[in-house]
């Protein structure tokens, strides 16, 4: 599928959680033809005043009946504080959809492991495979119970039932995502979130033979492989863009001893 830039609508925005945000866009082509682990460009455009020239990278969150393409926004800096400024009704340049997905065996169980902002390919991800018959686990973790996403809102969109991973136990289980899966499973596990968390996740992977696919979470110039804003090491060496080889790689082709 060709990407394609265009401006999209916002239909929906309502904030999740701390400095969070889930908003929807009349988006069709990104609604009807993603697969989770793609992500979009999204940007506020040059008409719009403020310091934020580059548009940013994000999960496509969901897709929804109607054309809706839904993002959780988190923000962090100028761009995204820009961006989760938007009112309902206002036009954001989408340019998307952009990157490899995860790649899902028939039949497989799943184990979709997420920190913060790694939850969002999940959300589509849960629902639909869930919905086809599929056993998924959803295992989502934070720091702490404030940057939990709206649980009722979660549940909604997934039909399904998180496990939820707090570092402070105010919500879920006291500690971290790993803590949640068993060495001797077979599941597919399929990760998301900060560095640090993904090379942990990596070494669980390989220390007890566990296939694992990861999605990283690259700081992106362009997202369609021109500015090299994007690269990581993979394990023979090379340097590959994140925004055209991945952001979906196998986790066992990436080098974790380099690197965030
Ligand atoms: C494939 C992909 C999917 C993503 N999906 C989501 C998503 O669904 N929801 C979401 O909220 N965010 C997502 N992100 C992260 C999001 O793109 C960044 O938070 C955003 O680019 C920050 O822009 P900014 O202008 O607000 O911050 P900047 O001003 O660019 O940076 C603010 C601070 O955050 C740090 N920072 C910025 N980007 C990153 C990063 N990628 N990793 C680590 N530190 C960073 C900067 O070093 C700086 O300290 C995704 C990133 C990638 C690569
Ligand atoms: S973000 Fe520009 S090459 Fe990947």
């Amino acid at each position: 599928m060709v990407p394609v830039r265009r401006q999209a609508v916002l239909r929906s925005s309502r904030v999740v959680a701390r400095d969070t945000w889930w908003m929807e866009f009349d988006c069709p082509e990104i609604a009807e033809t993603s697969v989770a682990g793609q992500f979009a460009m999204l940007g506020v455009g040059l008409d719009t005043a403020g310091t934020w020239l580059l548009p940013r990278p994000f999960s496509v969150g969901w897709t929804g009946p109607g054309g809706v393409a839904g993002f959780l926004v988190r923000t962090f800096g100028a761009g995204t504080r820009a961006f989760t400024r938007l009112a309902v009704g206002d036009e954001a340049l989408v340019l998307g959809p952009l990157g490899q997905p995860y790649v899902l065996e028939p039949g497989r169980s799943i184990e979709c492991v997420a920190g913060g902002v790694g939850l969002a390919p999940f959300i589509a991800l849960a629902a639909s495979e869930a919905a086809a018959g599929r056993q998924v686990r959803l295992i989502y973790g934070e720091r702490n119970a404030e940057a939990v996403f709206d649980l009722d809102l979660l549940r909604e969109l997934t039909g399904h039932e998180p496990e939820i991973y707090t570092e402070d136990g105010r919500m879920g289980t006291m500690g971290r995502v790993l803590a949640g899966l068993d060495p001797a499973g077979d599941a597919l596990l399929l990760g998301c979130g900060p560095t640090p968390m993904l090379r942990a996740l990596a070494e669980f992977a390989r220390t007890n033979h566990r296939d694992l696919q990861v999605s990283v979470e690259e700081h992106m110039g362009c997202g369609i492989g021109t500015c090299q804003g994007c690269v990581v090491r993979s394990s023979d060496g090379r340097w590959v863009k994140a925004c055209v080889e991945g952001p979906v790689f196998p986790a066992d082709s990436l080098d974790w001893t380099t690197g965030g």
